[in-house]
């Protein structure tokens, strides 16, 4: 290789902390926010040895099929439902995503939609910034406890634990279900049982969404599983847009078969589903569970430290520290 390897960053970070490439690597930064997709996505992955990309970048066969030199796509994002895995290992690139640097920050939000949606805050923001604010009123506003109640989580990976781990403080019980079930140490530290998924619905009062968007995962929560949940239930999806089926959720919180819900993701996001807009008993944000200062900064220190140790550099040369295709290695060893 002739020069200094090439990186391109997909959308602004931190210059601060992607600065620590730049003795190594020709950095190539998008000042501003900009969906790639398509041809434009491939020509930029096209010139560069490694990439590090967002939620936004959709990169499979296509994409990196003119891109020769690449050797590494590295997620700002804990979540990989963007990539392609199967295509980029055949490809012989690797691909890493920033693994556990978000879960406390996550876990907090979760609660804070969680207790929002519990509480209706936005319905009552609202209300109240519309000027019809004139007297207190003792029975109006009532919304629900947390305490005695049983927090549902579906999805127990590191997120979902440190979520359960904050339940003892609401005086909860927590019940999960998992494709596998966790080591007993685990469920002692998070204090949370183990239950099959039709027995998740049926005893949750709140119900978190913690897994992965999978072919498994998608629409895991449609029509027949909101009918198997309590009228008085909230459900709170942190995950991805696609494991419920928006549609079928704005229907049951519409017609009264749930009480609320608080929401970070959404099918088709930056689109939101008209009839979930429309309703008063959800809380929507724009996927900023993992949005805090130290935690975005995180997120794109361990993506740059995935490309740095990739080409020998950085605290983990040689071991790039959240690689999700380690065996690209094997075939291709790093540069
Ligand atoms: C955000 O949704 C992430 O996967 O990090």
């Amino acid at each position: 290789m002739t020069g200094k390897p090439r990186v391109w960053i997909s959308r602004p970070t931190f210059p601060d902390v992607v600065a620590r490439l730049e003795p190594h690597f020709e950095v190539a930064a998008e000042p501003e926010e900009t969906v790639f997709s398509g041809a434009g996505l491939t020509a930029k992955l096209a010139g560069c040895d490694a990439a590090i990309v967002g939620l936004k970048e959709h990169v499979g066969a296509a994409e990196v099929a003119g891109a020769a030199r690449l050797r590494i796509v590295a997620n700002l994002a804990v979540g990989y439902d963007n990539l392609d895995l199967a295509a980029l290992t055949a490809a012989g690139i690797l691909a890493s995503n920033t693994a556990d640097v978000l879960n406390e920050s996550v876990a907090d939000y979760t609660w804070a939609l969680l207790l929002g949606a519990a509480r209706r805050m936005g319905e009552a923001e609202r209300w109240l910034r519309a000027g019809h604010w004139h007297g207190t009123e003792f029975r109006a506003w009532l919304g629900l406890d947390t305490r005695g109640r049983t927090l549902g989580i579906l999805g127990m990976g590191r997120i979902g634990q440190a979520i359960a781990r904050r339940a003892a403080g609401f005086g909860m019980q927590v019940a999960y279900h998992n494709r596998s079930r966790l080591p007993p140490a685990i469920e002692g530290a998070c204090a949370a049982r183990y239950v099959d998924k039709p027995t998740l619905l049926a005893e949750s009062d709140f119900l978190v969404l913690a897994v992965p968007l999978t072919a498994e995962s998608r629409h895991a929560i449609g029509a027949p599983e909101l009918a198997q949940m309590k009228l008085t239930a909230v459900l709170v999806n942190i995950a991805r847009g696609g494991v419920v089926d928006d549609a079928a959720l704005a229907a049951a919180l519409g017609e009264g078969r749930l009480a609320a819900a608080g929401l970070d993701v959404f099918e088709g996001e930056p689109g939101v589903h008209p009839a979930l807009r429309a309703l008063d008993n959800v809380i929507l944000s724009p996927h900023i569970a993992s949005a805090t200062w130290d935690t975005r900064r995180a997120m794109t220190a361990m993506a740059v430290d995935n490309v740095l140790a990739l080409f020998g550099h950085g605290p983990h040369a040689g071991r790039p520290p959240s690689l999700l295709n380690p065996e690209v290695l094997a075939l291709r060893p790093a540069p």
